[in-house]
């Protein structure tokens, strides 16, 4: 039996890293560090920080893989993602044999949390589904950027006693502000806030939380609408990439 760790490592900023990681990066024989191309170098280079400068025991090694690219055309969304999937878990598959030994344990390093918008988990239950290599794994929590936007806004994030809704920018227009009053959304290459028209609607924006490159901006979304737009699309051409993410509220404390 191979042992794996799915370790949630914090959403960019390497103290975000809990005790109980550290701890576990500290129990890995090899530990994997996704690659996903030039514009993504920042996201393997935390890990790599994250690994030199957490990791004490002297014995382990770092493996570095490619992540294989999700197809999309002439596929539904649901036959894209899970096409991914079954490829992602080939190469989880041929990593954990050819890179760990019997009895030996490897840790995957999630960004964020690994039970929030991330597949680590269900990929690795597909693995051990497909039974050719026998493995089982524990999960270790980490810091969301949820939780990093809510910190950087200084806000807590439901209203007293109210429901929280967190989607994607594909799904927001079904949520806010009809269903929910709180929407979190991530995973919006579409900046679908930009089509909410509601005067009320405050929006609370960040980009590359918990980086040396953060950016945060908040307020009436009819006002500041535009500067996000702005800030977004000019970060995005400096940096070359972007990760952001939203909360979007309508209403206030003990509002009934
Ligand atoms: C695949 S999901 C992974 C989420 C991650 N597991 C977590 O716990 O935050 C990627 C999305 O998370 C959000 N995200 C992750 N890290 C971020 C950061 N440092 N700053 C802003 N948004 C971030 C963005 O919405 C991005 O599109």
């Amino acid at each position: 039996m191979r042992h794996i760790l799915i370790i949630g490592i914090g959403a960019g900023n390497p103290e975000h890293i809990t005790v109980q990681a550290i701890n576990a990066l500290n129990r890995a024989d090899v530990l994997f560090i996704p690659t996903k191309g030039a514009n993504k170098a920042e996201l393997a280079e935390v890990r790599r920080e994250i690994c030199a400068r957490y990791v004490t025991r002297g014995d382990s090694r770092t493996v570095e893989f490619a992540v294989p690219i999700r197809r999309t055309e002439g596929r539904s969304y649901g036959e894209s993602v899970d096409e991914w999937h079954a490829g992602i878990a080939a190469t989880y598959e041929d990593l954990l044999q050819h890179e760990l030994r019997e009895g030996q344990s490897g840790a995957f390093l999630v960004w964020g949390d690994p039970m929030l918008y991330d597949s680590t988990i269900r990929i690795v239950e597909r693995v051990r589904a497909r039974g050719r290599v026998a493995i089982d794994f524990e999960v270790v929590p980490g810091i969301t950027s949820l939780q990093a936007l809510c910190a950087s806004h200084r806000i807590p994030l439901n209203l007293v006693g109210k429901p929280v809704e967190i989607t994607t920018g594909r799904r927001l227009a079904e949520s806010f502000p009809a269903k929910s009053e709180t929407a979190v959304v991530m995973l919006d290459g579409e900046q679908a806030f930009q089509e909410i028209d509601d005067p009320d609607a405050e929006i609370y924006w960040g980009a590359y939380l918990g980086t040396p490159d953060e950016i945060v901006i908040s307020g009436r979304l009819a006002d500041v609408k535009e500067d996000i737009l702005n800030a977004r699309a000019q970060a995005r051409a400096r940096m070359g990439w972007i990760m952001d993410i939203y909360l979007l509220r309508k209403g206030a404390d003990f509002d009934e």
